[in-house]
């Protein structure tokens, strides 16, 4: 076995697999400064980003993580230049036509989060068939949060529910933060246990705000490109080591 995978099974010898995350997200940064690092374009850092995507969403399938949310396009990031905008639309569209099979082979539910109505066609189409091509699996659910941003998802929730009220559907009593979960694009998920941000930044930028209530934080120096399994091991153990006590005093 070379040093690698040895480094690897050390890793997961480490992990309690009794204690693991059920949900892990992931803000995948530092895309573009890997790239400038190797005087390469910005796009080069993009792609191997993609690189990783596939490696860790097998991983944390493999491991028996339930939920995992990937943040791939912000509602900012319209804000880009339009070719690298084009660029990430077309690395979207790759993505989706050569993992969908393997995906929905391995059981792998495909949602996402965000409003998809101003994605271009094509991205728009092939998303709107892997979800479909994948709706009834059930062994892992995959998010890929697009166009999306945790603001615009309550404001758009609480908007669903206002009309749920108006239409009796609903009454002003019944509205509890339990029950103000069904509007998020969350809807039926466990809240993310672990939030991963690779790449050096410390912020959350527009992220899952309402269900991050009581998540545990992992930054990491790494840029996504770099954030192999080892790096989600490593995520995993700094995580088992924090002492979750939800607001009480964890006795
Ligand atoms: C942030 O890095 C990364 C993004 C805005 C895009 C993430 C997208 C992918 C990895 C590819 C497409 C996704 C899927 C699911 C196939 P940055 O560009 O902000 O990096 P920087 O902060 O170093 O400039």
């Amino acid at each position: 076995m070379d040093t690698n995978a040895n480094n690897i099974d050390a890793l997961l010898n480490k992990i309690n697999l009794d204690n693991l995350p059920r949900h892990i997200a992931i803000i995948m940064d530092g895309n573009g400064r890997w790239a400038k690092k190797r005087f390469l374009p910005r796009t080069a850092g993009h792609k191997e980003g993609v690189e990783r995507v596939k490696e860790i969403v097998e991983a944390v399938g493999n491991i028996g993580i339930p939920y995992l949310t990937l943040y791939a396009f912000s509602t900012e990031n319209w804000g880009r230049p339009k070719e690298e905008i084009d660029a990430l639309m077309k690395l979207l569209v790759e993505y989706l036509r050569k993992e969908l099979n393997t995906l929905h082979k391995n059981n792998v539910k495909i949602n996402i989060l965000g409003d998809l109505e101003r994605l271009p066609d094509l991205p728009k189409r092939e998303v709107y068939k892997a979800v479909e091509t994948t709706k009834n699996n059930i062994k892992m659910q995959l998010n890929i949060a697009l166009n999306y941003g945790g603001r615009y998802e309550i404001i758009n929730g609480i908007k669903s529910l206002i009309l749920d009220v108006q239409n009796n559907r609903i009454k002003l009593d019944d509205i509890d933060e339990e029950l103000f979960k069904n509007y998020l694009f969350t809807k039926d998920q466990p809240d993310p246990d672990l939030l991963i941000r690779p790449s050096g930044e410390k912020r959350i930028s527009n992220f899952l705000l309402y269900q991050i209530a009581y998540t545990e934080f992992v930054f990491t120096d790494v840029y996504w490109p770099d954030f192999t399994t080892e790096e989600l091991y490593k995520s995993i153990i700094e995580y088992q080591s924090r002492k979750r006590r939800f607001g009480g005093i964890g006795e």
